[in-house]
């Protein structure tokens, strides 16, 4: 350039570089400065973004692989949580990566063999905290840093589309690290620490070992021995709770006969609408199993079996909010797991998936269903009962379709996936006499000291008709169709 030329031109400065009347230039994503001076290639970017999908591939099938076998309801419903929080943006990743470079993605195969050794550890980690410590302060923690990362070094403009999902998929994952340190707090002794130190080292050498997380870190190359997964980890399907569960099997009161007799006033059944919300535990235990054992899926499927099986632990946290707010201590109240017991233990995910499914599809009729229950609430005049069930009968909408989508078609049609359901369901709701009989439950009529606490909390006299009221499931099931003997 001759000198005149560089006059003419005049100069600028990428330090204080401004847009029209001072806007901040480049749609104030970052500084001229930052814009000429910070990025990777594209491979890079893919390289790290292909590791994040992987990472969060993993953790949310080690959340949904340990919901069931959860004894802490809290942990249980938290693990649903994260779980959604991870499969969410496993998609974004993906569909990043797609955006950016021809097939083949390689998106279904690991990026590094530390890497899966690390998740297969926590994965494997035999008690409550292990698990906690590698996945709240290990896991968790090492993807934060490599999402800071990446957002860190990539250039906001160049690469803007990576650098969004990265940021809105960090503010989801800090909160899962931050409920997970204080689960490691309240849960994880100094001694347990201590005792868990030699494996917590091999996670830490693991991550070492391939270079971080990310991959950003020159790798150790140190070639580390299996622990825990020197067992291949198979998938626990038996539920799991915590000692404020008692009387697992109890099947003594069935809520829905008393919720659909008309003759019944609806306040009372405002302990029925609760019971049965917070029973809904069971559904993430049993959906946990199906999502666990079909790992040939496409992440949609993930994606949407995830999001329904967090909805039913919001539907089991709206039951104990009822609770809560009626002064009962539900520990009080027996919640049976013997749906998601035997559902996991005697039928196929197929089957599982089925019933489900015909269940979720019976509720859609004004008469027996959602509807009806969101009206029995709105008789009751309680705006937060009302709530409960208006949002339960709405998230209900999108499982029937998720059903539709995913179930009926592996069937045939919508009749015979609702026949092979009920079918499947039947073949679970015949043990009633024998788990009494082996002494696991006296199937013990809970009502009547729930029912008078109840109108003790609402300060009116219990209807003495009502406190009699004592009918089980033993020939009747939730659906109120007979059990054929
Ligand atoms: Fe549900
Ligand atoms: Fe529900
Ligand atoms: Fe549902």
């Amino acid at each position: 350039m001759t000198p005149s030329a560089d006059a003419h031109a005049g100069h600028v400065s990428i330090d204080n570089y401004a847009g029209y009347a001072g806007l901040p230039p480049l749609a104030g994503l970052e500084t001229m400065h930052a814009a000429c001076t910070t990025g990777m290639t594209v491979s890079e970017s893919v390289r790290r973004l292909k590791r994040l999908h992987w990472s969060l591939r993993r953790l949310h099938r080690i959340f949904v692989s340990r919901i069931t076998s959860m004894p802490i309801y809290e942990l249980k419903m938290a693990f649903s949580l994260h779980s959604h929080y991870c499969v969410e943006h496993v998609g974004e990743f993906a569909a990043r990566v797609r955006e950016m470079r021809q097939p083949p993605h390689g998106l279904d195969t690991s990026p590094d063999a530390s890497v899966d050794l690390f998740f297969d550890e926590i994965l494997c980690a035999p008690a409550v905290e292990a698990l906690l410590l590698g996945l709240y302060e290990q896991a968790v923690p090492a993807l934060v840093r490599a999402l800071e990362h990446l957002m860190a070094d990539t250039n906001k403009l160049f690469d803007h589309p990576t650098w969004r999902i990265c940021r809105l998929t960090l503010v989801e994952v800090q909160d899962i690290r931050e409920y997970g340190q204080q689960a490691v707090r309240c849960l994880v002794s100094e001694q347990k620490r201590a005792e868990l130190k030699g494996w917590l080292d091999t996670l830490s050498r693991l991550l070492a070992a391939a270079g971080d997380l990310d991959g950003t870190r020159e790798p150790s190359g140190e070639r580390i021995d299996r622990q825990f997964s020197s067992v291949p980890y198979k998938y626990d399907p038996v539920p799991v709770r915590d000692e404020r569960f008692k009387d697992p099997y109890n099947m003594g009161v069935n809520a829905e006969a008393m919720l659909f007799n008309t003759g019944i006033k609806p306040l009372p059944k405002t302990i029925m609408l609760y019971f049965k919300r917070m029973r809904e535990i069971d559904v993430p235990e049993m959906m946990a199993s199906i999502i666990a054992e079909n790992d040939d899926k496409p992440w949609e499927y993930d994606r949407d079996m995830t999001r329904q099986l967090w909805d039913e632990a919001r539907h089991a946290m709206m039951g104990e909010i009822g609770f809560v707010h009626l002064g009962i201590d539900w520990s009080s109240i027996p919640f049976n797991f013997t749906w998601s017991l035997g559902l996991n233990t005697k039928l196929s995910t197929k089957e599982r998936h089925a019933v489900l499914y015909t269940i979720e599809q019976g509720l859609m009729p004004k008469t027996t269903g959602k509807e009806y229950e969101w009206e029995v609430a709105l008789a009751t005049a309680d705006s937060l009962t009302s709530m409960i069930q208006d949002y339960d009968w709405a998230d209900e909408v999108l499982h029937a379709r998720i059903g539709r989508k995913w179930i009926v078609p592996e069937i045939g049609s919508q009749a015979e996936a609702m026949a092979f359901g009920d079918a499947a369901w039947s073949k679970i709701l015949v043990d009633w006499k024998k788990w009494k009989d082996d002494g696991l439950t006296e199937h013990r009529n809970w009502w009547p000291e729930v029912y008078r606490a109840a109108c003790r909390h609402w300060g009116i006299e219990p209807d003495p008709q009502l406190v009699q009221y004592n009918l089980s499931y033993e020939n009747t099931r939730a659906d109120l169709k007979e059990i054929a003997g």
